[in-house]
């Protein structure tokens, strides 16, 4: 090892003699270009620094008359964190609870293997919003299908007596469930699975919102299907909204054929679509359900598998474990997050803005039909999709975005999502149309 000193908070925060707070974002960029692992493209010349408020991001910018220093400006978080923000950045009422927990009750890391007296708060907090029997405490979002997955196999083997490592996990054409190897083995995306194989056996794809397909699958092969493992509405694929019968349907066809139905709620929970949970806004309860990103209230990593009594029931000691899963510290958060999203009304606020947001869409549809293809909403998980011509770039709308003060992020080469903090204010989704206006006018 060479040498290391590390020394100051914030700006002063100092490592081998380089303060951070005078780092130009080219400076970021190279040293991250240099030290990092060169796995995201983040947008050029900007550089957060800190939040202001729910919504507001301060950032760093170039410094026109000075290629030494930058300048700093507010912009409006239109994304919330890919919706792991959805209480608004550094919620009062959970940012007190982890100032308390850390500073009055000093209980922050004991691993699983002794109890401690949070675990509780966490387990009657999320069963209770879930209405789900049982829940398994994870940390990552990609953690939660991956848990699904195990227990839906093992349920397989266990419950309904596929023969061994026969089971199958269908999942749908389009899907993120996150980057770990189960996860991209479930995707069809090449950029996610090239250079990665071989990949988990034991799994196919139907196309989502095709209950046909799904039908025809389960028909075929349905003595060996463990789960249908999806996302309620599909969120990076682009706000995929599925038919409001869809979801019924399959409901009732998993059922039919004793196949559970795992939802991967880790985008969509949490009040993101106007309920507290997407499966909630088809009348359908899954058998198992993954939440991440906003169970962590926008402050720490916390995600959890609830499910039915008899399905997370063939778990067994030894047969799954985290060592932060469910730890104090984030057993605090997640309980916190969870009274924030119910006292706060969370899911009808995102309704409210969301249909809001809908409406500004709507029109920018009528106003350029040449240019914008399609606007989806449930809540405030929103986006637009604009015809696939050259000119009509998402990446291109998302720099120019940033320009007139908000952060957003295409989805795909033609699609941009919006999904604010659910504490967003009204003016603040006028000001995110306008500059939307604005941008899609001069493409
Ligand atoms: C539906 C869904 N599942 C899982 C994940 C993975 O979450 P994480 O990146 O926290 O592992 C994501 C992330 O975007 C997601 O949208």
């Amino acid at each position: 090892m060479t040498e290391l000193t590390i020394t100051g908070y914030g700006d002063d925060l100092t490592v081998n003699g380089i303060r951070i707070g005078d780092l130009t974002p080219d400076d970021h960029k190279n040293i991250e270009k240099k030290l990092g692992g060169r796995n995201y493209a983040p947008l050029d010349d900007v550089v957060v620094s800190a939040v202001k408020d729910s919504s507001t991001l301060i950032c760093r910018k170039p410094d026109p008359d000075n290629v030494k220093a930058y300048i700093e400006e507010e912009i409006i978080d239109g994304l919330c964190c890919y919706s792991a923000v959805n209480q608004g950045q550094l919620n009062q009422k959970i940012l007190d609870a982890v100032v308390h927990h850390l500073t009055v009750d000093k209980l922050p890391t004991v691993p699983r293997s002794i109890r401690h007296k949070y675990m509780a708060a966490f387990l009657m907090a999320t069963t209770s919003l879930t209405g789900m029997d049982r829940v398994v405490p994870k940390v990552a979002g990609v953690e939660a299908p991956e848990l699904m997955f195990k227990i839906a196999r093992r349920w397989g083997y266990t419950v309904k007596n596929i023969p061994q490592n026969e089971a199958l996990i269908i999942g749908a054409k389009g899907n993120f469930h996150g980057r770990s190897m189960t996860a991209v083995s479930l995707s069809d995306d090449p950029d996610a699975k090239s250079g990665f194989g071989p990949f988990v056996p034991g799994i196919e794809l139907v196309p989502f919102n095709d209950i046909e397909a799904l039908a025809a699958i389960f028909a075929e092969k349905g003595d060996r299907i463990a789960a249908f493992l999806a996302e309620p509405i599909q969120g990076e694929a682009g706000v995929i909204v599925p038919k409001d019968d869809y979801w019924p349907q399959v409901a009732k066809l998993c059922k039919e054929h004793n196949i559970l139905l795992a939802m991967d709620e880790v985008q969509t929970g949490f009040g993101r679509t106007g309920a507290n949970f997407a499966h909630q806004l088809y009348g359908v309860k899954p058998d198992l359900m993954g939440c991440g990103k906003a169970a962590g209230g926008g402050i720490l990593p916390v995600s959890f598998v609830a499910g039915r009594d008899d399905v997370i029931g063939v778990l067994t000691p030894g047969s799954e474990g985290s060592t932060f899963g469910g730890y104090p510290l984030a057993s605090v958060v997640a309980t916190y997050a969870v009274k924030v999203l119910v006292e706060d009304k969370l899911a009808e606020r995102a309704r409210i803005r969301g249909e809001q947001l809908l409406q500004h869409f709507e029109e920018l549809q009528s106003e350029f039909p040449d240019k914008i293809r399609e606007v989806r909403a449930k809540g405030l998980l929103t986006a637009f999709e604009m015809h696939d011509e050259p000119q009509l770039d998402g990446h291109k709308v998302s720099v120019e975005l940033l320009k007139r003060g908000i952060y957003a992020k295409e989805t795909h080469h033609s699609t941009v999502r919006i999904a604010p903090a659910l504490t967003i204010e009204a003016w603040q989704i006028d000001d995110i149309a306008e500059a939307i206006h604005q941008t899609v006018k001069e493409l």
